[in-house]
């Protein structure tokens, strides 16, 4: 896209509200708007403001094979609340078992090194495939979440994955997206109710504190920037 147009729909995404921009973006960009799931309280107000609006974006969510049993329930429950399918992407099976031959079972918690091959292996690239052919990628990102997030905008040119990325609810505060949650019902993770804020894989993730950083039960044990790869700038 070039650049004047992006602007343009920049300024008029930013007049619009989060369903009325995605129902921009379904419009300008038939069949080739794809959002990522990962059954968070941010992706599961995006769903239901696609779902609510029955607009033509196809919802996908990457199975680690390492996710909570509480995200896949909640994956099913949120396809019969909304009468539609998530489209699964999982791993490559030889990529899976090479790494596993390789690391360990666990041996993300080795080295950061470890834990990006793993990432990359079972996020990461399944990414891609889902990416493939689209043009463009809806994420749950908001800019609270972090201060990596916080330098992202509502629109933007992802040039990792050559794709436009459209983060509906950049702006949204947490007290914002969760009021919306209890409004309308939508189904969330009850992981959330026993201190997990930000939810990823199991053995990754684990609840935090009164007065942690949303993101600190990520990758815990890491004094790193707690990224996985897949809105690497
Ligand atoms: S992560 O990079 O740290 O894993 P986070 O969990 O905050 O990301 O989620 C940010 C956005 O990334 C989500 O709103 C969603 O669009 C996408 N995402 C993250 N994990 C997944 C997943 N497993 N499947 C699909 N989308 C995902
Ligand atoms: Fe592997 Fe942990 Fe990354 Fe999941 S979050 S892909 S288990 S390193």
């Amino acid at each position: 896209m070039q650049k004047k147009n992006m602007q343009d729909l920049e300024q008029r995404l930013e007049q619009l509200t989060a369903g009325d921009g995605l129902a921009l973006i379904a419009d300008l960009f038939p069949g080739k708007a794809v959002f990522s799931t990962s059954l968070g309280q941010e992706d599961q107000v995006i769903t239901q403001l696609i779902a609510s609006q029955n607009l033509p974006i196809q919802i996908f969510s990457l199975d680690t094979g390492r996710l909570f049993p509480e995200t896949l329930e909640l994956l099913a429950r949120t396809e019969s609340k909304y009468k539609t399918r998530i489209k699964v992407y999982y791993p490559e099976r030889e990529s899976v078992e090479s790494l596993v031959t390789d690391i360990g079972i666990n041996g993300f918690y080795e080295s950061v090194e470890n834990r990006k091959s793993c990432c990359y292996v079972r996020k990461v690239e399944p990414l891609k495939r889902a990416l493939a052919g689209n043009e463009v990628w809806v994420t749950g990102l908001r800019a609270e979440q972090s201060a990596n997030r916080n330098s992202m905008k509502r629109i933007e040119w992802d040039e990792a994955n050559q794709i436009l990325k459209y983060n509906p609810l950049m702006d949204w505060s947490f007290d914002q997206m969760t009021a919306y949650i209890e409004e309308h019902k939508v189904p969330y993770n009850p992981l959330h109710d026993k201190g997990f804020i930000s939810i990823g894989c199991a053995p990754c993730t684990r609840a935090i504190l009164p007065g942690e950083d949303a993101r600190a039960g990520r990758w815990w044990w890491e004094e790193s920037k707690k990224e996985c790869g897949l809105h690497a700038k």
